[in-house]
């Protein structure tokens, strides 16, 4: 298997699997090779800004320490599991990995997470709110799977890990390099390592509901006229004294969807689901430094590896989002935003075509400022 590729009918995919039941892919290339060794992914570990932690199961309980770790917290006598978080931020070649689901939308891509264990190492029975698809790298890890989860799953007592108290085990599949598993949202699942391996999940993003009313209430907030009132002009003749009737509170719900639908432009969902994992802290300098070889067109723009960046098209433009921020921009963008969200860089006769559009630098700048993008 490339990592370009998955071997997949997408839409049979999209319509029986995609959020509702997991599916095994074997992995059909003859060769494959893991997109990071283990040492690698240890040496990461080491980093202060860099989000690890390490599972392990000792004398009948699970045990959870939080990186960055030294070379010491490597040697361990019980089953333990390493997990690096947003390992994709970092190493170009397990970014590609994004492209395996590039049939999805990309703002539904979170990060991918690498984890290295030894042999019977494992994080645990255990169900996640988002889709994930499990790739396995090095060695082979045993999958099980279980029933169907929610909030109201009994957990063990643990102060920080969500480690299922029950696992009723449906299916179960042994995996090799270069397969993957996709789970859905809620479905019990228990990874354990038969000899050392490595597996890369990507994982998605799902904003919870309460989140999403919070983000569009305030936005709603924000453009409501505060001196509109409850009006009631068919007012019926009040019979039973103190009652709230049904039509008032129909009153109430029709009064609420016609503010709501004063709402245009919803840019809080694309603001909120570009937020980055880590803050972008904007260097001045490096910004200057990036604007003059931008200018030059001679240089090679990327997109960053840590960069969200989404945009949806509206009747007076583009709205494009990246790490947390909006703005509009002409229809003229359309073409470079999208080579640049498929091709994940700009370079050549593109990049000079897109500098002498002045729309087109304009979005490249924001881009620029926003962290989306980086010049070299
Ligand atoms: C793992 O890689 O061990 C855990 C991944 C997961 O269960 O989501
Ligand atoms: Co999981």
């Amino acid at each position: 298997m490339s990592t370009g590729e998955l071997d997949l009918d997408k839409q049979a995919f999209l319509a029986e699997y995609w959020q509702r039941k997991p599916l095994l892919i074997r992995n059909t290339a003859e060769s494959f090779a893991s997109p990071l060794p283990a040492d690698e992914l240890a040496g990461l570990a080491l980093e202060d800004d860099v989000e690890s932690r390490i599972i392990a199961y000792r004398d009948g309980s699970w045990r959870l320490q939080h990186g960055p770790f030294g070379a010491g917290d490597f040697q361990r006598d019980e089953p333990w599991t390493l997990l690096v978080q947003a390992v994709d931020h970092y190493i170009p070649a397990v970014a590609e990995l994004r492209r395996l689901v590039d049939f999805l939308p990309g703002w539904r891509v979170d990060d991918v997470m690498v984890s290295y264990a030894v042999d019977g190492g494992s994080v645990g029975p255990h169900y996640d709110n988002y889709d994930v698809f499990l790739l396995q790298g090095e060695g082979q890890r045993r999958w099980r799977l279980g029933q169907l989860c929610d909030s109201r799953s009994p957990l063990l007592p643990h102060d920080e890990l969500r480690i299922l108290r029950d696992f009723e085990c449906t299916r179960e599949y042994l995996l090799g390099p270069g397969d993957i598993l996709y789970i859905p949202p809620g479905i019990a699942h228990w990874g354990i390592a038969e000899g050392e391996c490595t597996t890369f999940s990507i994982g998605f993003r799902a904003p919870r509901i309460n989140d999403m009313v919070s983000r569009w209430a305030d936005d709603l907030l924000e453009k409501l006229d505060p001196e509109l009132f409850f009006r009631d002009p068919d007012c019926e003749v009040a019979s039973r004294a103190g009652e709230i009737r049904p039509q008032d509170l129909e009153r109430v719900r029709a009064q609420l969807r016609a503010a709501v639908d004063r709402d245009t432009g919803s840019h809080w969902f694309g603001a909120m689901i570009t937020e980055p994992r880590y803050e972008f802290d904007a260097d001045e300098d490096e910004l200057a430094e990036a604007r003059a070889l931008l200018a030059t067109g001679a240089g090679l723009l990327q997109l960053s590896p840590a960069a969200r960046v989404a945009w949806q098209q509206e009747p007076a433009g583009i709205a494009v989002f990246a790490n947390g921020q909006s703005s509009l921009f002409s229809d003229a963008v359309l073409d470079t935003l999208v080579s640049l969200c498929a091709q994940w860089h700009l370079q050549g006769e593109q990049l000079s075509a897109a500098l002498a559009q002045p729309d087109t630098a304009q979005l490249l700048d924001y881009l620029l400022e926003t962290g989306g993008i980086y010049v070299e």
